[in-house]
Order: structure tokens, then C-alpha cells, then sequence
């Protein structure tokens, strides 16, 4: 049975590298969620040469989104696994007006709804910085030369910024300053939260 009631739900929403994954696991801790990272569950099925992880292949080594359907049934089967969690930190889903409206539905489904979204907001030459930076050490594909950085900010603007609106309309979008240190971050991540 699922803790339906004082579930918090929350997505980290931003471009690529505004910190994200950083942030999630410290609030993961800080208040007991389950962090769901689209990213590192492909990254990890890459790892493992699966089925899926040939198919996102595909698509991450040149920055373009993986195709909806087969990232919304992987983030429903993840969520599926917890069924103890006291909520979720979903980082880097939904990126599509489809997956926003896939995770509203499954989420009824289940008696559960999003809290906020919350997004981190930084420029794009900092955030180009950053990855650059990462992919020197990280080996990440899509992390090693500018135009495949730039692929992915322009699949963000495309496809992934329409969802601030999506949420605005909700009364559930949330941003802040994605610039400073990580604990100053955390702190700023925290007070919206703690608002909820
Ligand atoms: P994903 O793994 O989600 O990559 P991304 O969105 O490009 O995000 P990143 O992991 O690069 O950045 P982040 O915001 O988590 O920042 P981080 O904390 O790491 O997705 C990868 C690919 O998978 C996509 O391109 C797509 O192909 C596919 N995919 C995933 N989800 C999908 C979906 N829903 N639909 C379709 N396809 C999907 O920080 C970045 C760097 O900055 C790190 O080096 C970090 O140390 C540093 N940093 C963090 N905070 C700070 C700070 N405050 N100051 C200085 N440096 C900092």
C-alpha cells in the first residue's frame, strides 16, 4: 500500500548540468524521498549492455531525447519498485508535454500527485562550462564536445521548456537560483519545500 497522504512528489527541473542530480541526493536524505534519475537509469542499463540500454545509446551519445514511450514506461517501473517510498524526487522527468501528462495519469492512477517543480536556473555558458569540465573526468558521451552540449540544450528549449508553462497553470512551478555553491543551493531548494 502506497503512503498516498503527506507524500511529498517533487520534480528537479532545469537544463543540463544546472545541478540536478547534485541536488537530489541531498534532499533525498534530508527528506527521505526516493530519487528517480531518468540519466542514470539509462546510464546504468548502458553499463550493462541491455536491451534498453542499446536502444538509449542511440539517442544520449548524440544528445537527442530518448523516444517518450520507452522513458515513461522505465519511470513507471521504478516508481512501481517503491512502494514504501514516502515520496519521489523525479530528476530529469518528465522533459516532454507527453511525459508530464503520462506522469499526471499514472500518478492518479495510484492516488499520488507532483508537489512542486522545481527549477535550477543558471546560464547557458556556466552550464557549458560545467559539463565540459564533467566530461573530462566523467567519460559521459553527451558530456564531451560543445555541439553535442548545445544538441541538448536545444532539445531542452524545444521540447522540455514548454513544461514550465504546463506547471505554471498548475500552481506548482517553483525556481531557484541554481548559481552558488551546493549547500547555498540546498538551503534555497529547502525553503521551497519546507513551504509545501
Ligand atoms: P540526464 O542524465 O538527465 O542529463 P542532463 O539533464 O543533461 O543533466 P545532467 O546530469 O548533465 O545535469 P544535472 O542538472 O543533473 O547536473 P549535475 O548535478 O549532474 O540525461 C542524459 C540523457 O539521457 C539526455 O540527454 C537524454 O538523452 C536521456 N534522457 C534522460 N531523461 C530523459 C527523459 N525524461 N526523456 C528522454 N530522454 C531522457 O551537475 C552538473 C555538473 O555541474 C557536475 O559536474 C556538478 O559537479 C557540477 N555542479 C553542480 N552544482 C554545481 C554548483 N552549484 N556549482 C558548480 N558546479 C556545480
Amino acid at each position: 500500500q502506497l503512503h498516498t497522504h503527506n507524500m511529498i512528489n517533487l520534480i528537479l527541473f532545469g537544463k543540463p548540468g544546472a545541478g540536478k542530480g547534485t541536488q537530489a541526493n541531498f534532499l533525498k536524505e534530508k527528506y527521505d524521498l526516493v530519487h528517480i534519475s531518468t540519466g542514470d537509469v539509462f546510464r546504468y542499463n548502458m553499463k550493462n549492455d541491455t536491451e534498453l540500454g542499446k536502444l538509449a545509446k542511440s539517442y544520449i551519445d548524440k544528445g537527442d531525447l530518448v523516444p517518450d514511450e520507452v522513458t515513461i514506461n522505465m519511470l513507471q517501473a521504478e516508481v512501481e519498485k517503491k512502494p514504501e517510498a514516502k515520496g519521489f524526487i523525479f530528476d530529469g522527468f518528465p522533459r516532454t508535454t507527453a511525459q508530464a501528462e503520462a506522469l499526471d495519469n499514472f500518478l492518479a492512477s495510484k492516488d499520488m500527485g507532483i508537489s512542486a517543480t522545481i527549477a535550477l536556473e543558471a546560464d547557458d555558458e556556466i552550464l557549458i562550462q560545467r559539463l565540459l569540465e564533467r566530461g573530462k573526468v566523467s567519460g559521459r558521451a553527451d558530456d564531451q564536445d560543445e555541439d553535442k552540449i548545445r544538441n541538448r540544450f536545444d532539445e531542452y528549449n524545444q521540447k522540455t521548456a514548454p513544461l514550465i508553462d504546463f506547471y505554471k497553470k498548475q500552481n506548482k512551478f517553483h525556481s531557484v537560483n541554481g548559481i552558488g555553491t551546493i549547500d547555498e543551493i540546498t538551503v534555497r531548494l529547502s525553503n521551497v519545500i519546507d513551504e509545501l
